[in-house]
């Protein structure tokens, strides 16, 4: 018998994993901001509809979350369809309390838009399948909102303006990824971030908080002054076909709705940087810049592909990395390169309020964001974590702070040990019994063997050079 086709013991892998929370594995907008004329954000915060922080009293994995298809009603579905809402229930009309205003934005400006990106964009591997930059960040405006919105009505508005009979139009189309973010973790792409983009809390140099991710959002020119613009928020975080445990793909949809106060700006938006930053958040990111390229951040898919049909003819045998079981023998030769975790640091303080600059050093609008450190499309990952800090802007590496994790937002952390058997004759001929195996390797060997066997897949699967080579 081959080596090849023995039952054999492939890798035992005991490594500590940082892994968010299920009921935290999602993505809801936090808050919003503009951005001024010089590139830090200005004025108060706003936030979306039936906004609930995950401090609040009664705060819960579904307050915010809206994802469909459902993973609780719309049971086995794989796609969207015509009857699901585009909107929260929380959200489907303009409610608002006191805590949690609107925000107000002016013509002609820019709003981030804020939220946590969960582990989606450091670790982009958890699960398999899924897109190039975590997917795709939608912005659809309407001055027409309608509680009953249907999520394919808003996708089939376009930028002309005229898709979808014109009651709306899409705003922005940008990567989730936003070239910054990133959540406090061991895998490379967070120690590469938290190096070249560290987030620190004013005073405290060596704080290091979780840097949230935003999609940057042109108010524009013609926006009515006086009016109410509603956005929704949709990002598309879909399952590949062909994917081992969903041959025939999966959407994925997340949304935010949201109502905005069309204002006048003033001369260099003066307004709205003269409205006091009181609405801020218990957690509250300390970043004040928005990141370098927000006027001119793109997607892969700049509109929307809409599937209703439920049906698919994709099978277990149509699966591209059916060699995927003798691959993983290359975690059992990789180094476990990760620098070893230094003791936490004290958990870092932060009083909501307080005066903000991000720990930045001066400046004339340089800015620490944007492409600079960005690793590569495809979820691409760094060969070797501190050296391949790839931000030509960085900031000197304070290496005994860097791989220092103190978590402060409410993750929960676990240790993880897994042990993988597997039959790699019996694992090739029935992927589908082999996923949750995979997946789990996955999860938990953040090295470089198993990424660039993830790579080689995506790869194969979008037919085109992921490396930019
Ligand atoms: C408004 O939002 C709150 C959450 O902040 C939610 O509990 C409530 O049900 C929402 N109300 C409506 C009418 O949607
Ligand atoms: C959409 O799917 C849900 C089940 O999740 C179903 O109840 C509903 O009838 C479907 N709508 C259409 C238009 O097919
Ligand atoms: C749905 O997809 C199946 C398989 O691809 C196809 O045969 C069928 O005609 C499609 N149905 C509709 C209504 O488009
Ligand atoms: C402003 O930025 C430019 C280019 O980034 C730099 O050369 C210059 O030294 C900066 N000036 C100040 C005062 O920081
Ligand atoms: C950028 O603009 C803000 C608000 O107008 C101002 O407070 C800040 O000092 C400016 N920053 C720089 C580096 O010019």
């Amino acid at each position: 018998m081959a080596p090849s086709q023995s039952t054999r013991l492939l890798s035992t892998i005991a490594l500590s994993a940082l892994l968010a929370s299920p009921a935290l594995a999602h993505t809801w907008l936090e808050e919003m901001q503009v951005i001024g004329p010089n590139g830090t954000y200005i004025g108060d915060l706003g936030y979306s509809r039936g906004y609930m922080a995950r401090t609040d009293p009664g705060f819960n994995g579904y307050s915010t979350k809206w994802q469909l298809p459902s993973p609780d009603t719309d049971i086995g579905r794989i796609r969207i369809n015509e009857s699901m809402f585009a909107c929260h229930p929380a959200q489907r009309t303009a409610n608002y309390t006191e805590e949690y205003p609107q925000l107000n934005v002016a013509p002609g400006s820019y709003v981030a838009m804020k939220y946590l990106e969960n582990g989606h964009v450091t670790q982009p591997w958890i699960p398999a399948g899924k897109p190039d930059q975590s997917g795709t960040v939608w912005v659809f405006g309407t001055y027409d909102p309608s509680p009953d919105e249907k999520l394919t009505d808003v996708l089939a508005w376009t930028s002309d303006r005229t898709g979808g009979k014109g009651k709306g139009w899409l705003m922005a189309a940008q990567a989730y990824d936003d070239g910054r973010c990133h959540q406090l973790n061991q895998a490379p792409i967070s120690i590469n971030r938290q190096i070249s983009f560290p987030n620190r809390i004013p005073g405290q140099p060596t704080s290091q908080i979780e840097q949230w991710c935003e999609t940057d959002l042109y108010i524009p020119d013609d926006a009515r002054v006086g009016s109410t613009l509603t956005t929704y928020w949709v990002w598309s975080w879909d399952t590949g076909m062909r994917t081992e445990g969903a041959f025939c793909g999966k959407d994925e949809y997340y949304t935010t709705c949201s109502d905005f106060q069309v204002i006048d700006g003033g001369d260099s938006l003066s307004k709205i940087s003269a409205m006091p930053m009181i609405h801020t958040l218990g957690q509250q990111d300390p970043q004040t810049q928005a990141v370098r390229d927000y006027k001119s951040r793109t997607a892969l898919t700049a509109t929307p592909t809409v599937i209703t049909n439920q049906s698919c003819t994709y099978g277990p045998s149509d699966v591209t990395t059916s060699s995927w079981p003798a691959s993983l023998t290359v975690m059992t030769t990789m180094p476990l390169s990760l620098p070893s975790p230094a003791a936490p640091g004290p958990m870092p303080t932060y009083q909501a309020g307080a005066p903000q600059d991000g720990g930045r050093s001066g400046g004339n609008g340089s800015q620490h964001g944007g492409n600079g450190a960005r690793p590569g499309h495809g979820n691409a990952f760094p060969t070797s974590v501190p050296a391949s800090s790839a931000a030509t802007n960085s900031p000197p590496a304070p290496s005994s702070h860097a791989p220092a994790s103190p978590t402060t937002q409410a993750d929960i952390v676990s240790f993880v040990t897994i042990t993988i058997y597997t039959d790699s004759k019996t694992a090739a001929q029935s992927s589908a019994s082999s996923t949750a195996t995979i997946s789990a390797a996955m999860a938990v060997v953040s090295d470089g063997g198993v990424i660039s066997e993830m790579d080689q897949k995506k790869r194969r699967r979008h037919g085109r050079d992921l490396f930019g080579q």
